[in-house]
């Protein structure tokens, strides 16, 4: 069915206007003023809302095996939270273990989307180890319109790679024309921290922090910085969590270095202070890069008011109470991942937005068309103009509400941000032309999601 939607205001990156949208099939097909439709076509009234591009969510795990155990949504449970909250595609990070050929790594991961996501999505291809079969896997998928890879520099003996084979990743990378994506942090100097702090009896969730302080990860930053830039590749980091790793990323780029920079909303809102609660209410809060002093939030806040950071991704990781207490006497053993792909663009239109001095357009710009752009989307997701996808966020920055794991759609049994007030939400979502989301409700198709080529 056609959808006219009437009187919105349209926020994309670069403009702001106010005009009706006319929606044939799966894509835009007019923007205008008094525009008329077609007989059958639905007329939604957007009148004091906002009309935004879908939003994309460039970092986020939905099947994750990690730490001895599995991080817990499905596509079908973050999809549907991902719609309620806004995000009408996501960005998983496909990561095989080390045993594991890449090919296979690949089967499983879109097998368990296929026909069960109901938005869009697509993937970073992660690379935990490198022979022959890895580098052919990279290349064909590449040629099948994958464009990003992944890299762990943290996690020694699990996903962690060494520096022979960062080399190489992003030799490939260059010469397919590929961005790669990383998480930074100094691998030894994790391992060595967190057995002087256990050996010290050091073995609660507040030392979680303590064994990859700041300096771990501006390290880790600034080592994968020198490596795109001695390789002639396009990094893009993920998670930045604190201002010394700022500095370390936006000296490179000052340098000319290819480099983006992605934070995500927990380390945006919340800081060390919730994970230094004790046992496992501590543990709820564990993720890495950690939580960090808050005078970090304004130095994130600020980047991203001015453009010096690209994205807002999730890292959407979900583990329930009872995984997390996996943890319980041994920091090392809590199961690192905050949920949020439900909540990410409602807190950040809240706190950047609405009380804070994030712009309508930077807003859009990083939590959508950055992230369109670098990974190959735009400008068919990520704007809103003729011919793009029909993937838009009708939002009524009238709503009040509040944050909690009783009313949310994620599969998990905590809200890192119960009790947060929200000052707006998406009143209609649409996917590819597709009414999913009415009223806080999901009412689409529950497999519409495609597998995005870019
Ligand atoms: O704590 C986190 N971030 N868990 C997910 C894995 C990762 O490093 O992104
Ligand atoms: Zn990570
Ligand atoms: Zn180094
Ligand atoms: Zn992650």
């Amino acid at each position: 069915m056609a959808l006219l939607i009437q009187n919105g205001r349209i926020i994309t990156a670069d403009a702001d206007y106010t005009a009706d949208l006319l929606v044939e099939g799966e894509t835009i097909s007019r923007i205008g003023e008094g525009l008329t439709a077609p007989e059958g076509t639905r007329v939604i009234d957007a009148s004091g809302k906002y009309v935004f591009p879908g939003f994309i969510d460039p970092h986020v795990h939905v099947y994750l095996p990690f730490m001895g155990t599995f991080a817990k949504d499905t596509h079908t449970t973050a999809s549907q939270a991902a719609l309620i909250g806004g995000t009408t595609t996501y960005i998983e990070m496909l990561a095989p273990a080390q045993s594991e050929p890449l090919r296979e790594g690949w089967e499983k991961w879109t097998g368990l989307a296929e026909g069960k996501s109901a938005c869009d999505y697509t993937f970073h291809l992660g690379v935990t180890r490198w022979d022959d079969e890895t580098e052919a896997t990279l290349r064909d998928l590449v040629a099948q319109g994958m464009k990003s890879f992944k890299v762990f520099l943290a996690y020694k003996g699990a996903f962690g790679i060494d520096d022979d084979v960062l080399y190489r990743v992003l030799t490939l990378a260059r010469e397919l024309g590929v961005v790669v994506t990383a998480h930074c942090e100094n691998a030894e100097l994790v391992a060595q921290l967190q057995r002087r702090l256990l050996a010290e009896g050091k073995t609660g969730p507040e030392w979680h922090e303590p064994s990859r302080p700041e300096g771990v990860e501006a390290e880790g930053t600034a080592h994968f910085a020198a490596f795109v830039e001695m390789t002639g590749a396009e990094g893009y980091v993920v998670h930045l969590s604190n201002e010394r790793a700022l500095e370390a990323a936006l000296e490179a780029k000052r340098r000319g270095v290819r480099l983006h920079i992605e934070s995500v909303i927990p380390h945006f809102l919340l800081d060390k202070t919730y994970a230094e609660r004790p046992g496992v209410e501590g543990a709820k809060y564990v993720m890495s890069p950690p939580l960090r002093e808050k005078h970090n939030q304004h130095a994130l806040w600020t980047a991203l008011e001015q453009g010096l950071i690209d994205t807002v991704g999730t890292d959407h990781c979900p583990f329930d109470v009872a995984q997390k207490a996996m943890g319980e006497g041994d920091f090392t053993k809590i199961p690192n991942g905050i949920p949020a792909i439900e909540d990410r663009v409602n807190l950040l239109y809240t706190y950047g937005v609405s009380r804070g001095g994030l712009s309508l357009s930077r807003f859009v710009e990083s939590a959508s068309t950055k992230a369109a752009r670098l990974f190959g989307l735009f400008p068919r997701k990520g704007t809103i103009a003729v011919g793009s996808d029909a993937d838009l966020v009708i939002y009524d920055p009238n709503y009040r509400g509040h944050i909690s794991a009783s009313t949310s759609h994620m599969n998990n049994d905590y809200s890192a941000f119960e009790g947060w007030e929200i000052d707006g939400r998406p009143d209609v979502v649409t996917v590819r032309g597709e009414v999913a989301v009415e009223g806080g409700r999901f009412v689409g198709d529950p497999g519409r999601g495609q597998l995005l080529r870019r």
